[in-house]
This record gives structure tokens, sequence and C-alpha cells, in this order.
């Protein structure tokens, strides 16, 4: 596909960005502690949230721009009524190359076959214990033998590399790190690390656990993967140069990611994503309060243009990196409405 200089994704850092991460609802059939307050946020109306349609089009405009892989977050995306049909409207536009999705994957077992089935390559799946009783403390209304039935459903329709995203709580999952580095022994998935991020409520979370705010460091799970289950090998991915770092246990089938947009140096330098909001706003950084209204652009008069236009501002207010090391931290809105 041939991209126009003048219109390349590519932001005011020299980043190229190819990767849309599509939150398709606020909605959650969990209620996570890090992620949600008990008593559920406040959901946008649904005349507020983008149609299938209008999520497509942004697509549609994106994509000759260079935009190459389009993922699907929440919320939990599997909560929004025909999301398969989004996934089979968005692998039909020309130059996507890849549909993914990120589940907390109670319901994936239903909807894996279909998924596939519509075009989608992959799932990661957020899972932040192997232990029932406390999946159900952690999520508040889970049931953890769903989440394995959808992972088993997912690699048996093809759906693979399946990918653990793994948020450990100091005092809460950090003592599981070694269950789950040493699960990639016999299964073939890839288990992902990732620093807690200071969005309400995980700040409360962590505070409540702890006494003191906080996220464990990626360092310190390498270095105890290392001392009790040997040296992790620099392994190769075939999955995109994505923000992880990825390793080997001598010998196993899977691989461990790092994902620390805290601690690691020059994460930021290698961002290739913007973020689309349920609520029809471009959020190029996680981790800033910045957005663009593209729902603005494709509800109005000014037809594609005005669409390629918003796409183009987020690009140019998408800060060089995230300053949450120095106390700036987004406030504006929680995890569950951007999708991670
Ligand atoms: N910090 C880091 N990761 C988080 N996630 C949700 N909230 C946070 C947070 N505060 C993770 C979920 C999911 C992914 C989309 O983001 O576990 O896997
Ligand atoms: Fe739902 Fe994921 Fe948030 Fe948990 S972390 S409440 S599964 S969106």
């Amino acid at each position: 596909m041939t991209e126009n200089p003048e219109q390349a994704l590519v932001d005011g850092y020299g980043r190229r960005i190819s990767y849309l991460r599509v939150s398709v609802t606020d909605r959650c059939n969990l209620r996570c502690v890090y992620c949600m307050p008990e008593q559920g946020i406040d959901l946008a109306p649904m005349a507020e949230i983008l149609s299938y349609e209008e999520i497509r089009r942004v697509v549609e405009v994106a994509a000759p721009m260079g935009l190459r892989h389009v993922r699907l977050t929440g919320g939990e995306p599997l909560a929004r009524k025909g999301v398969v049909d989004l996934v089979r409207m968005i692998a039909a536009v020309p130059g996507i190359e890849e549909v993914t999705l990120t589940t907390n994957g109670v319901s994936l077992a239903r909807h894996a076959h279909a998924l596939a089935e519509a075009g989608l390559r992959r799932v990661n799946v957020s899972l932040d214990t192997f232990r029932p009783d406390r999946f159900k403390q952690i999520t508040r209304v889970g049931r953890y033998e769903d989440v394995m039935e959808g992972i088993e459903a997912a690699s048996a329709a093809g759906l693979r590399p399946i990918k653990l995203n793994v948020v450990l709580i100091p005092s809460l999952n950090d003592d599981e790190a070694l269950d789950f580095a040493a699960s990639t022994l016999d299964k073939d998935w890839e288990v992902r690390f990732i620093e807690l991020m200071p969005f309400l409520p995980s700040e409360s979370c962590a505070r409540d656990t702890t006494g003191s705010a906080g996220y464990v460091p990626n360092e310190v799970v390498r270095r105890r993967i290392e001392e009790h289950l040997g040296p992790l090998l620099p392994a190769e991915t075939e999955t995109g140069n994505g923000p992880a770092e990825y390793y080997r246990l001598e010998g196993a089938a899977g691989r461990i990611g790092f994902i620390s947009p805290l601690s690691g140096e020059d994460f930021c330098s290698r961002c290739n994503r913007l973020r689309l909001t349920a609520d029809g706003r471009l959020r190029p950084c996680l981790l800033t309060d910045r957005e663009v209204d593209v729902k603005a652009a494709l509800r109005g008069e000014g037809g594609d243009d005005a669409v390629r236009l918003a796409i183009l501002r987020a690009l140019e207010i998408k800060p060089d990196s995230h300053h949450v090391n120095d106390g700036d931290r987004p406030v504006h809105r929680s995890m569950i409405e951007i999708g991670g």
C-alpha cells in the first residue's frame, strides 16, 4: 500500500506508528481490584460509544497512512455484542495485517472458534494468579476455571501463541512470579510481566495491601527467576516489536516477557501506538491525559479529511515519553476506559 509521506503515521519524535489499540467498550464482567472500584465506574451512555462502522472508518482512514495492526480491548471486549463482526470488518480493511484481542478470558471459550474464523490472529489473556481462591479475591466475581477453559479453546482454535498478561501487585500476588515463570517450561505460552501502572484505583490497591504505593520492578522479578529457575536466555519473537523483552528458560516450551513502562530505560522511545477510547477519543499516550476528539470528526460534516486531521493531530500531541516517575500521572480516566 503506498503512503503519502505528508500523511504517514510518524510522530514528532520520528516514531513510526503502525499499531492502534481500540477500546470497544468500557464495560467489563469482572471487577479487578486494581482496575475498577467495587461499585463500578460511570459508564458512557451507548450513544456516546463509537459504533462498529465508526471504528472501521477510523481504521480505513489510518490504514493508507501506515496502520498495520489493530488490537481490540475494553473494558472487556467480549462483553460487547457482535465483537466477532467487528473483527471481520477490520480484518477486511486493505493494509491491515493483524487483528488481535486482549481479554480477561472469562467468556473466551464461547467465542474462540468464531473469532479465529472471523480473522483474529491471536489473543492476550489477562491472568494474575493460578489460584482459584485468589482469582476470586482479585477479580471479585470471576471463576478461574472459565479462564483456563478459554485459554485452551483459544489454543485449539489456532489463536497462538497465547500471551498471558500478569500484573504483580506487592503483597497480593507477587509470590506467584516463579509459578508463572515455571509454567512456561511445559506450556508454549508467553508469560508477560507488566509493571503495575499508577492508575486509580491500582494505586489505592497497592497502598491498601502494602502500606505504600508501589509496583514490583521487573528487574526484581527477573533476578528472582534466575536465582530459582536458571538463566533467562534472550529469545526471538515472531509477533512483532512490541514493548516486551523476551526470554526463555533453558529447554522451555514457552517464553517470558517483561513489559517495564516504569523501570524500563527507553521504554517510550520504542512506542509504536495510538489508542482509541470507546467514546471516540484518540489518546496518543496511555500515561498522559491528552486526547483528540475523533468522534466529532466522524459525526461531523468534514468527511474522511476531518478524521485524517484528527489522527494527525493525535500524532502531533504524542509526548516523547510519560512522566509518571516525576509524579505526573493520568487522572482523567481509569485503566478500564482505555484498555491498557
Ligand atoms: N497497570 C498495569 N497493567 C494494567 N492492566 C490493567 N490495569 C493495569 C495497571 N494499572 C493490564 C491488564 C490487562 C492489560 C490490558 O492491562 O491486566 O492485561
Ligand atoms: Fe476488567 Fe481487565 Fe479491568 Fe480486570 S483488568 S476489571 S478484566 S478490564
